[in-house]
């Protein structure tokens, strides 16, 4: 009996503890830069909440009043379930703090007078820290899993070896997914088994094509928002410039897969013309190394599908002529390295394993790349 009411009562103790936190998925950090980074995370019911900032300077956070950042659209505030805070105004290369705090949306039927719960603090109890880019830093160091298709205890497993310490983003190329077909379900898979890194690594996400499959694929930008406004962007890391590309889907739009609904030709000439100028950018070829991200690698082999032999035969001429040093995809679901000048392009591309961990550390005149299984084994290494 004792056995039964101590049961029940740790029952209700759990019960009242998840119905106190709103959150469900996150916080995690996206679309980096010097100046700023994006907080996302996924509430239960609506709420209105916002993130506090403080330099992570062993300060007390509550010492000061530390400057909030609330989503706003239009001159609002906006509350929902799917939270997004840009946070501005930083300094390069330093390491921030952030707490997420919120109010529970009890009834917002009458535009004069909304209803709120109390005002609690949404992320977990240890405030995370995150450190904005630099120019100027001496070396560039990222991890990189890709391909993952729902594979939770492979994700967890992968990503525990990461050194956070000595890590300035983590890339994820693609396919962590299978499917959008429900918003929920992609952040779940997407943050849960990484919670730990996400909330204090930014992720760089680069969309393979089964990201675009599925009812709710127009929502998957809003959970890794970018500095353009859709999958292709840039950004630079102390020596290494960054452009990231999307393929899109791997067939032709007519195939019957899509269902009528692919339109991705016109969208990769949309790429196309963005691509010509990001190459031109002083933050781009100032850079000594440069590195292009993306899930479907340009390697023209004789059995390649639509998108791989257009992005080969297009964008392989562009980005061979800005200099890129190399490219590091996935989709293959193996290792593959292919060398400059083989495959139809004339810089290496390597892919990375859906089995294996990527980790990369550029400085101004080396890049190295080592991969790691699940069980934190070396497998691979390549440097320029
Ligand atoms: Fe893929």
């Amino acid at each position: 009996m004792k056995r039964i009411l101590l049961l029940a009562a740790g029952l209700l103790l759990s019960i009242s503890a998840f119905a106190a936190s709103n959150l469900i998925y996150g916080p995690w950090v996206s679309n980096i830069s010097e100046t700023g980074f994006t907080v996302l995370w996924v509430t239960e019911k609506p709420s209105l909440d916002y993130v506090l900032v403080a330099p992570d300077d062993g300060s007390a956070f509550e010492r000061t009043n530390r400057p909030q950042f609330y989503e706003t659209a239009y001159g609002r505030r906006v509350s929902g379930r799917y939270h997004s805070v840009r946070v501005e105004g930083l300094e390069p290369g330093t390491s921030y703090r952030y707490r997420v705090m919120g109010q529970v949306i009890k009834d917002n039927s009458t535009p004069y007078r909304f209803q709120y719960g109390p005002k609690v603090r949404i992320s977990p109890k240890k405030d995370a820290s995150v450190r904005t880019l630099s120019a100027s830093a001496r070396e560039c160091r990222f991890s990189v899993l890709n391909d993952i298709h729902y594979h939770d205890a492979r994700y967890t497993k992968l990503a525990s070896g990461i050194n956070m310490e000595a890590t300035d983003f983590l890339l994820l190329n693609g396919d962590i997914v299978s499917y959008t077909d429900n918003i929920d379900t992609v952040a779940k898979h997407c943050i849960v088994p990484i919670a730990a890194q996400a909330a204090r690594l930014p992720l760089v996400y680069a969309r393979g094509n089964h990201e675009g499959r599925g009812r709710d694929f127009a929502k998957f930008y809003g959970l890794f928002p970018t500095s353009t406004g859709d999958f292709w962007y840039s950004f630079r890391q102390g020596p290494a410039a960054f452009i990231v590309l999307d393929a899109g889907e791997d067939k032709p739009d007519s195939s019957a897969e899509y269902g009528g609904q692919a339109d991705y030709d016109p969208w990769r000439q949309k790429e196309t013309q963005w691509l010509r100028e990001a190459v031109k950018d002083p933050a781009f070829v100032s850079a000594p190394v440069k590195i292009c991200l993306m899930h479907v690698p340009t390697v023209n082999y004789k059995d390649s599908w639509y998108s791989q032999v257009w992005a080969s035969e297009t964008w392989g001429p562009i980005l061979a002529a800005a200099g890129i040093d190399l490219m590091i995809s996935a989709h293959h679901h193996k290792w593959i390295c292919s060398p400059a000048g083989e495959d139809g392009k004339a810089y290496p591309v390597l892919v990375n394993s859906n089995l294996e961990r990527m980790d990369v550390v550029v400085t101004a005149d080396n890049i190295s790349v080592s991969t790691y299984d699940e069980a934190g084994a070396l497998v691979h290494q390549w440097s320029k």
